[in-house]
């Protein structure tokens, strides 16, 4: 639900200036969300997933074209099981439930990354809502899933060589259009703004290529606590930014 502080912000940036077209998160703080209230860390990404519903609708509302959530990295494989399992089963709880509204909303949900090592049940419930979503327009979430950003630009060296081997390709077309095309992101424009919550100041492996120009904004809020009215403060920081993109003011 909008507070009334949070629909006033959002009416202060509606007026303030351009809307980023894609909005990128690192959800970072669930386990010492959890801590802090002396609850088991599987809570903790519980509460992550109410955040997630929140910032979705927000995003919606505020116009932002693509939302991208960081939501499972390779890493994290190496968890204790018991947590690893309560994420998997969080993701298919989070397709069961929100997938619906989230067709209705207009939402067409990707998830990127090596899929192939998910349990066959989130497997079959990610293939499911991508294939219910896949004709919306109104705003784009990827939810990176078993991502990370090396392995992504590994797989688009290889798919290269596979092509130059091949003779699809000569080494001299090899340029970044290239490369971009055979990111799990192809489709996308590149990030405006990219959020990282819980005070952590790491990209931590999240969309190296994509992020070269992306704005920074590190809120000091534990994930579960983020919502409308810090992702409204987000982008009207981000519109006080001077973009140069490497070149000199006008
Ligand atoms: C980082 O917090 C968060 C994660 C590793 C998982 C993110 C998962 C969610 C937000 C919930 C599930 C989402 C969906 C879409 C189903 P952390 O555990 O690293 O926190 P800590 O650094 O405080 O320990």
């Amino acid at each position: 639900m909008t507070s009334p502080a949070a629909a006033d912000l959002l009416a202060k940036l509606r007026v303030h200036g351009a809307v980023p077209r894609h909005v990128a998160i690192i959800m970072d703080g669930n386990g010492r969300w959890a801590r802090e209230r002396m609850l088991p860390r599987p809570l903790g990404h519980r509460g992550g997933m109410k955040a997630v519903r929140e910032v979705v609708e927000g995003a919606i509302e505020a116009g932002v074209e693509v939302l991208s959530l960081f939501a499972f990295s390779q890493e994290n494989w190496q968890r204790p099981a018991g947590e690893v399992s309560a994420l998997m089963s969080l993701l298919e709880e989070y397709i069961q439930k929100e997938a619906d509204e989230l067709d209705e909303q207009g939402v067409q949900v990707r998830m990127l990354g090596e899929l192939d090592r998910l349990t066959p049940p989130a497997l079959k419930a990610v293939e499911r809502v991508m294939a219910q979503t896949a004709h919306n327009t109104k705003m784009r979430l990827n939810l990176f899933i078993s991502y990370g950003s090396r392995a992504e630009l590994t797989r688009a060296a290889r798919l290269i060589a596979e092509d130059v081997a091949a003779g699809r390709l000569t080494p001299g077309q090899v340029d970044e259009a290239a490369i971009t095309s055979r990111l799990f992101t192809a489709d996308c424009p590149d990030p405006d703004l990219l959020i990282r919550t819980s005070g952590e100041q790491r990209i931590s492996n999240f969309l190296l290529w994509q992020v070269a120009y992306t704005e920074l904004f590190i809120s000091a809020v534990l994930w579960p606590d983020f919502g409308r009215r810090e992702l409204y403060e987000a982008i009207l920081d981000y519109q006080n930014r001077d973009r140069r993109f490497g070149r000199v003011p006008a």
